[in-house]
């Protein structure tokens, strides 16, 4: 860490975690805690937990969880030591300047370092553009119709002819071939060993919410394939949650967002005024996409391209976004081809009325459906009616089904009752099966619910509640006891607050520096605790203690090496503190569960 501990937790307890979360989520109390949607995976109902008594979150959902500063660290893709700068900011901590050299600030975070490398790049393609070998780059761009203040706004660059250029610029710059490597911007030949991925393309630099540069897409200036070469995912890189133009549209005033397949499309609308506007990037939109886009709107307008490959990706889209909860309308583009060609060949007026014409994506979806009917023929036509009520049939509250009917009722001029019917008995029969929770969270739920750490979980988690219950639980159970490495590891720490009176689990997650040592930790401190009445939990503790206890006899025994005394003399030890337990009861004392 670049910071000295005593500033980590000044900043921290400076920092109160509910107040901080509530900047971002929108948190309501309930008994200790307090819950809110998770910001990082979609759900309906609150799973995500903000304990002020831990500083603390933890998500029941999807495992999400740690400090304040693994919050700001994944909310806003931030650094370690760039969470602890902001909060620090925020609080009107001034906190010193880095104390490392150069060289061993750069050694230490891998991520920091691919970070620096790009944007040491995208000022080298940046320049590039500007030289006279980037006249031919510059000539494609003026030829796309941009203009200098969008080439210089997005950061537009130029690799050259020459396979080497960049690949010779930062190895003179003192640039490790590991971190070349790590950084995507090179590729490996047996024959020619490294060189550029990139090479007579134009250059669009792709930046995070935070402007960071995180990777790059390189278009050829011509007719040439692949017509566009992107990074590939790296440490900074992941293309399933980050979307091309959000580090400005985030701050656009416009309610909605406009969401498009490419850069070129997203460049054009900022330029015509439209910088709501953002593109995932090269890929399809994800679920992962739609729960950042709920962070900053309610509602996108699908702004894809009028072919066959656009009204594809737009019916996936659409569950997608209406699952995070984002409403959908589906702009139409028609006769051109995408947002790029329609500025260039109406305008910025024209654009805007097809925005506000966009059509809701319900009635897209049956526009689409509609096509694989005959609709001149009266069956053909009941079939469509029958399937639409299917679907209508399956919107959870009336007042949507209601409106739904009245839409299109008006559409296809048919009879209200008509349709009021069939929907009717559609929902009689049972309506199609209502979105499922998603696997990813299923599995991660049921992950490992391997029986003794759960235990040993538990235990951690009430020793945090209970505090009190130390100088007990520590007579039976030590660190060593504990059968995960990191588990030992939390333990330890904390026993050693406890014994000092000094509780704090959120400094011991900011102990760890790996984002899944630090989600392990907020999970151990936030195990659910079976709802019970005093008696039953405190029997439930007891039992606990024993099971971890026992485990941990057992464990000593089947490893206990008669040459090593020491070994042996932990295994009596632990012997004697099992034999012990047959006295053990646990008391709770009621209203004073917090440190
Ligand atoms: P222009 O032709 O420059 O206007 O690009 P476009 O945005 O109209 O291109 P298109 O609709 O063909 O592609 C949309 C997006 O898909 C692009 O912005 C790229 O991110 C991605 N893409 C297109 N072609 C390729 C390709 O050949 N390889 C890869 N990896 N991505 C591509
Ligand atoms: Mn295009």
């Amino acid at each position: 860490m670049y910071y000295p501990d005593e500033v980590i937790e000044e900043v921290r307890s400076r920092s109160d975690i509910v107040s901080v979360i509530s900047g971002y989520v929108k948190l309501q109390r309930r008994g200790s805690n307090y819950f809110g949607l998770c910001p990082f995976h979609n759900e309906k109902s609150p799973s995500f937990s903000v304990s002020p008594a831990k500083q603390m979150y933890y998500c029941f959902g999807c495992g999400a969880g740690g400090s304040v500063f693994n919050f700001i660290m994944e909310y806003e893709n931030y650094t370690f030591p760039e969470a602890v700068r902001h909060l620090a900011d925020q609080a009107g901590i001034a906190i010193p300047e880095e104390e490392d050299s150069e060289e061993v600030r750069r050694e230490r975070d891998r991520k920091t370092r691919v970070l620096e490398l790009n944007k040491m790049a995208a000022r080298f393609y940046y320049y590039q553009l500007r030289s006279p070998q980037g006249a031919r780059g510059m000539e494609y761009l003026k030829n796309r119709a941009l203009t200098d203040e969008t080439i210089k706004h997005f950061g537009l660059g130029y690799a050259g002819t020459n396979s080497t250029v960049l690949y010779r610029y930062l190895k003179s710059q003192g640039i490790s071939d590991q971190l070349l490597k790590d950084s995507g911007l090179m590729q490996v030949n047996e024959r020619q060993g490294m060189y550029d991925k990139f090479w007579n393309r134009v250059i669009f630099p792709i930046m995070d919410v935070n402007h960071k540069v995180i990777g790059f897409g390189g278009r050829v200036m011509g007719d040439g394939k692949p017509k566009y070469l992107n990074s590939p995912e790296t440490v900074v890189f992941d293309k399933s949650r980050n979307l091309y133009g959000l580090n400005y549209a985030r701050s656009s005033k416009q309610k909605e967002f406009l969401v498009c397949e490419g850069y070129m499309d997203v460049i054009s609308m900022h330029q015509a005024g439209f910088t709501n506007a953002v593109a995932s990037l090269g890929t399809a939109l994800t679920s992962r996409h739609a729960t950042i886009l709920k962070r900053y709107t309610d509602e996108v307008i699908l702004t894809y391209d009028s072919d066959e490959a656009g009204i594809r990706a737009a019916l996936r889209a659409i569950p997608l976004l209406k699952e995070a909860g984002v409403s959908t309308r589906v702009l139409h583009m028609e006769p051109y081809k995408d947002p790029d060609e329609f500025i260039k060949a109406l305008g910025t007026e024209a654009f805007q009325e097809r925005i506000d014409q966009a059509e809701n994506s319900f009635l897209f979806e049956l526009s689409v459906m509609e096509k694989s009917y005959d609709m001149k023929d009266p069956d053909g036509k009941t079939r469509f009616f029958q399937a639409v009520a299917g679907r209508i049939a399956g919107f959870e509250l009336e007042i949507e089904r209601e409106n739904y009917i009245g839409a299109v009722v008006a559409r296809y001029q048919t009879s209200y009752e008509g349709m009021r019917k069939m929907v009717m008995n559609h929902l009689m029969q049972g309506a199609p099966v209502r979105t499922a929770p998603r696997p990813a969270d299923r599995e991660r739920r049921a992950e490992k619910e391997n029986g003794i750490l759960k235990s040993q979980r538990l235990l951690l988690t009430w020793l945090v509640e209970y505090p009190y219950l130390y100088p007990t639980v520590s007579a039976y159970v030590r660190p060593e006891d504990f059968s995960d490495e990191l588990y030992r590891e939390v333990a330890t720490m904390l026993y050693g607050q406890l014994e000092k009176q000094e509780l704090n689990p959120a400094r011991i997650v900011n102990h760890f520096t790996e984002t899944d040592q630090q989600r392990t930790v907020a999970q151990i401190f936030n195990t659910e605790v079976p709802v019970a009445s005093q008696a039953e939990q405190e029997k439930a503790i007891a039992e606990t203690i024993r099971k971890i206890a026992d485990n941990a006899l057992r464990q000593k025994s089947e490893k206990m090496n008669l040459a090593d005394i020491q070994a042996q003399q932990a295994f009596l030890d632990a012997q004697k503190r099992q034999q012990s337990l047959s006295g053990l009861h646990i008391s709770l004392q009621a209203g004073k569960n917090k440190a």
